[in-house]
């Protein structure tokens, strides 16, 4: 028979230090990213998923989990370097703009190996674009020409302008070649980086974005194999940045393009079922960017080669940013406590404790 149940008092209602999760909100976040400044933020990013990529070995590595539909993909990105364990929660729906709401979606958590208890939870909308921007201006610093000053930035859509910046930031690019089938979408980028000290150029066509570029950054969204890009459009000495062939029949790169480039890419498990991989047979050759990183594998060699970043986003450089943003907030306003976590003053007694907060 139970007994008697005491309630708790408001002390003992009170979550403890244990439960409570540090949240980041997008509010919070767009705080923190002007409190650091966007491109010193995105220097600072890279910096951390350069050391990340330095330790590659040492990480938990899957292909991210997929689940598609026909309209779109949900995906969970899981790794731990063994102290902390990570994951982002993010979608892919290319149709989502025409009915007001965005192609990508995101929020990821932090926790800690140990205790198995989360550290953080947070949006993950703005730091992905942050730090999928952070990234391909990292693999650029390996792989551009030397001296690269103009870019073409082709998919004028959510993620443009945290590329733009980023390879303003890291590599001192001065001025973007702009185009996007929707005019609209190019008009908003020229306007949101008027001011950004970056000569902005708007084009009619993907052909008069190239022209002059050393960087051609692809950033489409298409839930089909596209051809942003084909052979005649490269010239000989530069690097393509191609960000938005990130899913099982969804490229944007004409095949003849990625059988003559030099191709670099995050993790080859994953890159061959989402990149621009998926076109090419299983013994095309390729580079580990952590190779690069780590100085076990050439960048760039010379002048002519044609590189490539088959870039599909990879849950190490979530992890990067996960621990960027838990660093970045300790002794700030930038998070609210939540309180996630169930703690029972006797850990065996969950039951007990909902009986008593009736
Ligand atoms: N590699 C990564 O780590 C990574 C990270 C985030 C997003 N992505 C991918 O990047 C892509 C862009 O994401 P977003 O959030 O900017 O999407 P978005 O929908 O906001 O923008 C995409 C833009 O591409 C344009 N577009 C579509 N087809 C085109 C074409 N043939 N030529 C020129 N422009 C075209 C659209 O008009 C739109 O403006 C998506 O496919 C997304 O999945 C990749």
């Amino acid at each position: 028979m139970a007994g008697p149940v005491t309630p708790l008092s408001p002390a003992e209602l009170a979550p403890s230090d244990k439960a409570l999760v540090p949240f980041v909100s997008v509010d919070n976040m767009m705080r923190l990213i002007h409190h650091v400044g966007i491109e010193p933020m995105l220097r600072e990013l890279a910096g951390y998923i350069e050391d990340d990529f330095r330790r590659w070995e040492l990480f938990d590595k899957t292909p991210r989990v997929a689940s598609h539909s026909d309209v779109g993909v949900i995906e969970l990105m899981p790794t731990s370097d063994g102290e902390a364990y990570g994951f982002k929660y993010v979608n892919g729906h290319p149709k989502n703009t025409r009915e007001g709401l965005q192609t990508v979606t995101a929020f990821g958590l932090l926790a800690d190996v140990y205790t198995g208890y989360p550290v953080l939870l947070t949006e993950m909308t703005l730091l992905t674009a942050m730090r999928t921007a952070a990234t391909s201006a990292m693999a650029a610093k390996y792989l551009a020409p030397k001296g690269a000053r103009c870019m073409a930035m082709i998919g004028n859509g959510a993620q443009a302008e945290f590329q733009t910046l980023a390879m303003k930031a890291l590599l001192g690019i001065d001025t973007v070649r702009l185009f996007d089938i929707d005019a609209r979408a190019t008009e908003k980028v020229a306007r949101n980086l008027a001011g950004s000290g970056l000569t902005v150029v708007s084009c009619a066509s993907a052909e008069e974005a190239i022209e002059g570029a050393q960087i051609l950054t692809t950033c489409t969204a298409d839930k089909q194999n596209a051809t942003i890009l084909t052979d005649n459009m490269v010239g000989a000495g530069v690097h393509i940045n191609a960000i938005g062939g990130d899913c099982p029949g969804k490229t944007e790169l004409h095949r003849d393009i990625v059988a003559r480039a030099e191709m670099f890419l995050e993790y080859p498990e994953q890159t061959r079922i989402e990149g621009e991989l998926q076109q090419m047979p299983e013994d095309h050759p390729f580079t580990e960017l952590w190779q690069v990183v780590s100085g076990t594998a050439p960048g760039r060699r010379d002048a002519q080669q044609v590189t490539l970043f088959d870039s599909v986003g990879f849950a190490i450089e979530d992890f990067s940013a996960l621990r960027f943003v838990r660093d970045r907030i300790r002794g700030t306003a930038y998070y609210a406590d939540l309180d996630l976590l169930a703690d029972p003053d006797d850990p065996r007694d969950l039951f007990g404790m909902l009986m008593r907060s009736g």
